[in-house]
Order: structure tokens, then C-alpha cells, then sequence
């Protein structure tokens, strides 16, 4: 057990609990995270109040999905006694931060926001913006510096936040005269977002387009099967491209034998080489590595106990942390004690 004050660097990072995961977040996170936790501090966040800015119409959902994504995290490999993971809304302090925060940040500067603003046109909410939504960078600048993380991985759309975090925290320490806050570093995965089954620039549950870590052998059968490719490539014999082509990027993020990919693509751009046959070495590889990740799902989601008490401790030495971190702020603004 990694001890609460030792000095490796601090990574927080986060997932909004709207609904299991899939393989866009192994791809772009979880597999990192589970490497991630042998040498840094790192602390999870189950977002379900973040979730709940858009979710507003049914916290069932948000609920029910806390549990659900620390199954997928355990499943991944995620090691609770390497890694804390903890419930946002269990955490007071992050709320109490994110009402200080507020008053060192603009609704201009939210609203310029370039994350935010494709989210608010992606929901299509016009200016029907819940105000929650609209600051939840705020509420994510507490998360960060709460932990006073210096790391935060995240997917490339993230950085705006990331950016916003910073901004608020050279306000606050400007006007409490010192290095109060850290601040804090994206760290962007190499590989680009993973597309989903259909070509789509973004795997979502939302779009039908995802597969998720518990899928069965059946359902990852049926997603190779279905999985986009080049359009043109219509007989084994005509040369295909390669990019673009979904089954040769999922070859590129989750096979290890790079040799063998690059004499797919070789002999797939030359012609003579089928979808079928491609397809065939995708779903090996998928299928080798969503089995372990299922079964062991699988056994935790049949032990919920289990994992609410890994939930249970590590929210509970996250309040601690994060309560420090709020009485610092308190102190440093100089707000009535009483
Ligand atoms: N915004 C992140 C997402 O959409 C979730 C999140 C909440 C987060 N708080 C965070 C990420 C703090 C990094 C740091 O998945």
C-alpha cells in the first residue's frame, strides 16, 4: 500500500458514470492506467456529479452506473491498493471548492470553452445550457486540484479543461500571494481516439457503435463482422487502402505483432488479400483480450460487496485528502472560522 504522503507525482483522472465502458476507453486510458499505478500516485474518479450535468433527467442512470465502471476498472487491472478509487458526490469538498472556484472564472470564459462548446452542440441545447454543465470545468478544476494532481490523463478533447484548471488556479494563487495550488499537465495519449465499428471518428454507447469490455464472444464476433472497411475493396483481388480502414486501425491499437499487421497491410494494399481474412486475425486478437477482462468483470460484478467496500475506503481516504486541500483554500482566502 502506496502511503498517502509518498512523493511520486499525482495523477487524477476521471470518468462520468453514464454507462459502462468500452474498448475506446482501454484503448485510450484504462490499459494506461493500469500501467500508470506502479509509479505514480494515482486516484480515480467516479464523475457521477459530473455525469449528472447533462443526466439531470435521470440520476437512476448515474447510480446505477458508479458500480458499473468500478467493475470495469477492477476488471482492467486496476489495483486497489495502488490506485484510489473514489465517488465524486462522497467527496464534499470537491463541491465546496467548485462554489469558490466560480468566482475566479467568467461565463465569457466558460462559454469560450472550446470542449464545451461542441459538447453544448453535440446535446443540442442551444441556450437552454444547464448552468451545471456549463461549469463543470469549474467543478473539474476542483477535482484536480483538490488531489493536487500534477498529471491528468486524458483524451485530446479534454485539454481545454485541463487549460481552464490552470487558468483558475494562477487567479487564486495570484490573490492569495503564493504558490497556493499546483498546476497541472495533460498527458495525452499517442495513439488518437479509437473510431467506432461504423468508421465514426468517436466510440460511444450513445452512437451503437462501441464495444463494450463485457461484450461476449458473440458480440465481438458481430462487431468484427460488421466493422467498416474500405468501401471500395468490394473483391479479394483489388488492391484496398488501408487507412481509414477500422479493422487495420483496431490491428494497430491492440496487436501486438506488428510484423504481422504490416504484412496484412502490405499485401491488402497490393490486392489479393480479403476483408474475411483480415477480420478473421482482428477477432483473435480481440477476442484473447476481452475474455480475461470479461471473466474477471464478471466475478466482480457477482461480489458487489467487495467493491463497495474498495469504494467505501478509498472515498473515505480521498475526503481526507481533499478536505485539506479545501481547509488550505479556506485559510489562504481568509473566510470566517468559526
Ligand atoms: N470529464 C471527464 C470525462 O468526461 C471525467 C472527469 C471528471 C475527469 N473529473 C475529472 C477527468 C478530473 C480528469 C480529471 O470523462
Amino acid at each position: 500500500m502506496q502511503d498517502e504522503y509518498s512523493d511520486l507525482p499525482v495523477i487524477l483522472t476521471g470518468d462520468r458514470t453514464t454507462g459502462p465502458l468500452h474498448l475506446g476507453h482501454y484503448a485510450g486510458s484504462l490499459r494506461n492506467r493500469a500501467v500508470l499505478q506502479h509509479t505514480h500516485r494515482q486516484f480515480l474518479l467516479l464523475a457521477d456529479l459530473q455525469a449528472l450535468t447533462d443526466n439531470a433527467h435521470d440520476p437512476e442512470k448515474v447510480r446505477r452506473n458508479v458500480l458499473e465502471v468500478a467493475f470495469d476498472y477492477l476488471a482492467v487491472g486496476i489495483d486497489p491498493s495502488l490506485t484510489t478509487i473514489c465517488v465524486q458526490s462522497a467527496l464534499p469538498a470537491l463541491s465546496e471548492l467548485t462554489m469558490l472556484y466560480m468566482n475566479f472564472v467568467t461565463v465569457a470564459r466558460l462559454e469560450r470553452n472550446p470542449t464545451i462548446k461542441t459538447e453544448i452542440q453535440v446535446r443540442g441545447f442551444g441556450r437552454d445550457i444547464p448552468a451545471g454543465f456549463l461549469c463543470y470545468p469549474v467543478s473539474q478544476a476542483a477535482d484536480i486540484t483538490a488531489f493536487k494532481a500534477t498529471l491528468v490523463p486524458v483524451g485530446e478533447d479534454q485539454a481545454p479543461l485541463i487549460e481552464q484548471t490552470n487558468e483558475i488556479v494562477r487567479r487564486l494563487n495570484r490573490q492569495v500571494e503564493r504558490e497556493l495550488l499546483p498546476e497541472a499537465e495533460a498527458m495525452i495519449p499517442k495513439i488518437g481516439r479509437l473510431p467506432g465499428i461504423d468508421g465514426k471518428a468517436k466510440m460511444s454507447k450513445s452512437l451503437g457503435n462501441a464495444i463494450p469490455l463485457s461484450a461476449s464472444s458473440d458480440e465481438i464476433r458481430n462487431a468484427v463482422h460488421q466493422m467498416y472497411t474500405d468501401p471500395k475493396h468490394l473483391r479479394a483481388a483489388d488492391p484496398g487502402v488501408v487507412e481509414g480502414n477500422v479493422v487495420f486501425t483496431y490491428l494497430d491499437a491492440f496487436c501486438e505483432d506488428v510484423d504481422m499487421v504490416d504484412n496484412l497491410k502490405e499485401r491488402y494494399r497490393r490486392g489479393g488479400l480479403g476483408d474475411m481474412v483480415v477480420k478473421r486475425e482482428l477477432n483473435d486478437v480481440l477476442q484473447a483480450l476481452i475474455a480475461p477482462i470479461r471473466e474477471r468483470r464478471a466475478r466482480y460484478a457477482a461480489d458487489p460487496a467487495y467493491v463497495m467496500s474498495v469504494l467505501k475506503d478509498g472515498t473515505s481516504r480521498a475526503r481526507e485528502r481533499t478536505q485539506n486541500t479545501l481547509d488550505e483554500v479556506r485559510r489562504a482566502l481568509g473566510l470566517f472560522e468559526l
